[in-house]
Order: structure tokens, then C-alpha cells, then sequence
């Protein structure tokens, strides 16, 4: 039986694998695809619905995208938001202008409740709103099914057609009933049974990488994190020991963090795998020797990483397939998909031009954190290295401000030992999304023992995160902070200061580079 698919067209907006995100939670198969997709790879792909994604143009700017208007023609429901919905009305002959007032956050709706997309959803409600641009004119034959004082189209619809469009996003959590909306699409507008579970995307994902690998050689860079284990598990269920795991210890890991990847996979471990560590800490510090500039010391490390990668696969003989545990939040914040860069993550946008490899495979590209650890479950991966909290591929490299040293290294280690000892011992760090000890650039004066100290402020940090693409500073009780600043001074040399960093993000990011 062919699996149900719902696709969302991308038209540059910030929320399009959100969207694909909740239908996937409503059990039914979706992804994102650009919306330069062709129409017969449409009629090919044979989706239950459609869904147009916002995004920031106007309708009528010159390089607004746009798409073919044949696709209303398909049979197919379609469901425009924000800009997917602009987008509809004007295609279909409807009259699109900037709206006197922008609209902006949260906003009461009220909608039609005999409207298939609103079944179930309460007269007036919550959604959140993001535009300046709004639907003056709906088209002939569509129905208005919500509004606002001051937006007269929030919503429309052709049953006949399958056509619907909201100007609200769904998708988002401060649409307080936008789960009930996009489950009406999907089941009572698409039609759709609901065949999908995150078991389907083990089961998928490893038949597809069995067809694409063949009988080729893959290398799996594995961390050790959450995101690489799933993907290395994922991959030795695929095609077994035509994998090989390299582990690189580039010294920026945590402390003691080296030998308990080589407990886990190692050859003593759980899982049967081709597993190489190799220690290349020196190469990496020399390399890192002098740089201070964040982007630069990505690069750099995840150049490095890739150099060790083509060394070891050179050793092992031909290699056909590199294998890395990017995950979604990765791909957006290095400005791969529209988004402004914030960040070139490893592994991601910090890839080196000549890679000697065929092809790389990153089979949770699509996923989110709380998803990759759903199928890590799946995979029969043990919870506590599911739910082990996310380190960055950079490792230490985005935690220590400037330049990274030998020494820099052991002091913020020891400190993140300390610091996650003494949360473990107070129950704290349950519910913490990730919490660790960075290193500023900062040093200043102190006294200890009737001496004056010129050395470095620790940063404490913790936050609470369901999706990492947003946090908030974690109340740790003043007493465990109190104690993780004691020992720390006391036990770490070359530190005579603790800070906790109470930043969100936005502003902020989780790490400190
Ligand atoms: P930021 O600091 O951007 O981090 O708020 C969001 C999440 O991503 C992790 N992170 C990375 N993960 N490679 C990774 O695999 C990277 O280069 C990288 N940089 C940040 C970070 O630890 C947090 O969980």
C-alpha cells in the first residue's frame, strides 16, 4: 500500500518544517519541498493535500515566487497560509493589498465552525498572526470563513475545489486550537487515514539508505551526541558492518567524553559496528592556534573533522557514502534554507569544498530534536543516551570565548563536571534542555588566599528548549549555583569567577558561539 503524503510547498517562509512537523503529529506523512517543484513530479508523488507555506514577499513584488495555476486544477486540497493563502486569492483572480493596519502576534479570530477546517474549533480563537499584506477580495466562488476587526478575509475556502486558506499560522503553538485545524485538513479535507508513525520513519528511512548505499561503503562520523547515535544506529541497522563509525576525539569533548563513546560503540559495547577512535586533539589546537572569531573556529573544526574523515576512509579503502546526524534546527540556523545565517553549523554549512566522498547521507535532516529522539527509541537506542542532553559537533570549540587552548580546555571541562555533578546530585537537571560551564575571554582581578588572581569567569548556563530553536534561562536554585561556584573556584585552577547566564534565545543563543 502506498504511504499517505501530504507536501508543503516552500515559499520562503520562517515555520515551513513546523508545518510539516504538526502534520507529521497528526500521524500522516509530510514534507517540505521547494516551490520550484515541478507539477508532474506532483502528479507523480500523488499527495493527499497540499499545503502553500507563508513567506516574506508581496503577491505582486517582481520576484515573488509563485506556481503554476494549473495546481488548482489537480483535485488535490490544497491549504494556503499567510502567504500560501495571498498567494491563492490572487492566483484566482481575488485582490491582495497592504493591509491598513499589520497585523502582528497573538489576535482573536472568529470563525465560521461549519467550515470543514474549523470543526470543532471554538467560535472565537486565538491564532497568531504575522502579516502587512492581507486579502481585500476573496475570488469568485470562495467562501469568507474568519475574520478580524481589521482583516476581512482571515480565512476562505471553495469545497467544491478542495481550495482553503487561513492568513493566520496554524502551526504555530500561539494558535491556540491550530492542531484541530491542521488535523481537519488532513483527515477530514485530504481524507487521509492517519498511517504514519514514527516507527514508518525508522522502517522508510532504512530501506531507503539500504537502496541508495547498495553494496557500498559508508563512514558515519559519530560524535558520541544524540543526533550522530541515532544516525549511526539507523545506518548499522541499514547495512550492518558495511559501515564503519569514526569517532574523532578532537580534545573538545567533555571530560571523560572520549572513553565512554569508545564503552558504548566501541568494540566492548552494545552494538556491532566497525568502530575507530582517533585522537586527533593536537592537530585540532594547532590548527585552532590564534583564532578567535566564532565562524572561523567552526569552520575550521568542521574542515578538520572532514580532513580526519578522508584520512581514515583513505586507510579503510574505498569509501562511497559519508554519514553525519544533522538534524533540522542545524539546517536553518546555517541559512541553508532562507533564513538569515546565525550560525554554520557543523557538519552542515562548514563543509569544505573537495570532499572525497560520493555522496553524504543525513537521514534526520528532516527532524527535529524531540523527533530524532522518538526514533532513537524506535531503534531500541537505551533512554539515557536518548535523552542525553545535545553537545554541538564544535564541541568545546563554541563554549570557550576566543581562542581555544590546551589549557583553556581542561579548565572548562573540569568546570562542566563539576557543575553537571552537582546538578545530577540536587534532581535539577531534569527538564533542562541543556545545561554546561562555558568559558568567556574575560579575566579579572580577585583574591584568594591574600593574593591577587588575574584569571578567568566560568559562564554557568541552562536552559529549557523543546525544539532548541528557542529557550529560556532555567531557574536553578541559588543553593546548587551557590555550590558549583564554591567548588569550582576551589578546585579549578586559573578560574576565580562564576557567572550565570540568564539570556533567552532570541536574544541569545544556547551557545556561547
Ligand atoms: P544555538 O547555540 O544555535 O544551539 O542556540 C542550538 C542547538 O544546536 C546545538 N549546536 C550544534 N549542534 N553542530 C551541532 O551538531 C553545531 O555546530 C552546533 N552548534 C550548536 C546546540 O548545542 C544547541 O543544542
Amino acid at each position: 500500500m502506498e504511504r499517505e503524503l501530504v507536501i508543503v510547498l516552500d515559499f520562503g517562509g520562517q515555520y515551513n518544517q513546523l508545518i510539516a512537523r504538526r502534520v507529521r503529529e497528526c500521524g500522516v506523512y509530510c514534507e517540505v519541498h521547494p516551490h520550484t517543484l515541478g507539477l508532474d513530479r506532483i502528479r507523480e508523488m500523488n499527495p493527499k493535500g497540499i499545503i502553500f507555506t507563508g513567506g516574506p514577499n508581496s503577491v505582486y513584488g517582481e520576484d515573488a515566487p509563485r506556481y503554476q495555476k494549473e495546481i488548482f486544477q489537480l483535485g488535490i486540497p490544497i491549504l494556503g497560509i499567510c502567504y500560501g493563502s495571498q498567494l491563492m486569492a490572487y492566483m484566482l483572480g481575488g485582490s491582495v493589498a497592504t493591509a491598513p493596519v499589520s497585523e502582528y502576534g497573538k489576535t482573536e479570530v472568529e470563525v465560521d465552525t461549519s467550515s470543514a477546517l474549523f470543526e470543532g474549533v471554538s467560535p472565537r480563537t486565538i491564532c497568531w498572526m504575522s502579516h502587512t499584506d492581507y486579502i481585500e477580495r476573496a475570488p469568485e466562488e470562495f467562501k469568507i470563513t474568519a475574520h478580524t476587526p481589521v482583516c476581512p478575509v482571515a480565512a476562505m475556502e471553495d469545497p467544491g475545489r478542495k481550495l482553503y486558506a487561513v492568513q493566520f499560522h496554524p502551526e504555530v503553538m500561539h494558535t491556540q486550537e491550530g492542531r484541530q485545524m491542521l488535523s481537519n485538513f488532513v483527515y477530514r479535507i485530504c481524507g487521509c487515514a492517519g498511517d504514519w508513525k514514527m516507527d514508518s520513519f525508522v522502517e522508510t528511512t532504512i530501506r531507503q539508505i539500504r537502496e541508495k548505499v547498495g553494496d557500498g561503503r559508508v563512514l558515519c562520523a559519530l560524535s558520541g551526541g544524540v543526533d550522530s547515535s541515532v544516525a549511526a544506529v539507523l545506518l548499522s541497522k541499514a547495512v550492518g558492518r558495511q559501515l564503519t563509525c569514526v569517532f574523532v576525539d578532537h580534545g573538545l569533548l567533555r571530560k571523560n567524553e572520549g572513553d565512554e563513546v569508545e564503552a558504548v560503540f566501541g568494540p566492548n559495547g552494545q552494538y556491532d559496528l566497525n568502530f575507530i577512535r582517533v585522537n586527533a586533539q593536537e592537530r585540532f589546537y594547532a590548527k585552532l592556534k590564534g583564532v578567535s572569531e566564532p565562524e572561523q573556529k567552526r569552520k575550521i573544526i568542521g574542515e578538520e573533522f572532514i580532513r580526519v574523515f578522508e584520512e581514515e576512509a583513505r586507510k579503510i579503502g574505498a569509501v562511497d557514502f559519508l554519514v553525519q546526524g544533522t538534524i533540522y534546527p542545524d539546517v536553518i540556523e546555517s541559512g541553508l534554507g532562507k533564513s538569515a545565517v546565525i550560525k554554520s553549523h557543523h557538519n552542515v554549512g562548514g563543509l569544505p569544498d573537495c570532499v572525497d566522498f560520493k555522496e553524504i547521507i543525513e537521514p534526520l535532516r528532516l527532524l527535529f530534536k524531540d523527533e530524532v529522539r522518538r526514533a532513537g527509541l524506535e531503534l531500541g537506542i537505551p533512554e539515557y543516551l536518548v535523552y542525553r542532553q545535545p553537545f554541538p559537533g564544535p564541541g568545546l570549540g563554541v563554549r570557550i570565548v576566543g581562542e581555544v587552548t590546551a589549557d583553556k580546555v581542561r579548565i572548562v571541562q573540569d568546570a562542566d563536571a563539576i557543575y553537571r555533578e552537582e546538578l545530577a546530585k540536587a534532581g535539577c537537571d531534569k527538564g533542562l534542555g541543556q545545561y554546561f560551564a562555558a568559558l568567556t575571554n574575560m579575566r579579572s582581578v580577585g583574591v584568594m588566599g591574600d593574593e591577587r588572581t588575574y584569571d578567568y569567569a566560568v559562564a554557568l548556563r541552562a536552559v529549557i528548549t523543546s525544539d532548541f530553536m528557542t529557550a529560556e534561562a532555567a531557574e536553578v536554585p541559588y543553593e546548587v549555583l551557590f555550590k558549583v561556584m564554591n567548588r569550582v573556584i576551589n578546585e579549578v585552577k586559573g578560574v576565580n569567577r562564576v557567572l550565570y547566564d540568564l539570556t533567552s534565545k532570541p536574544p541569545g543563543t544556547i551557545e556561547l558561539e
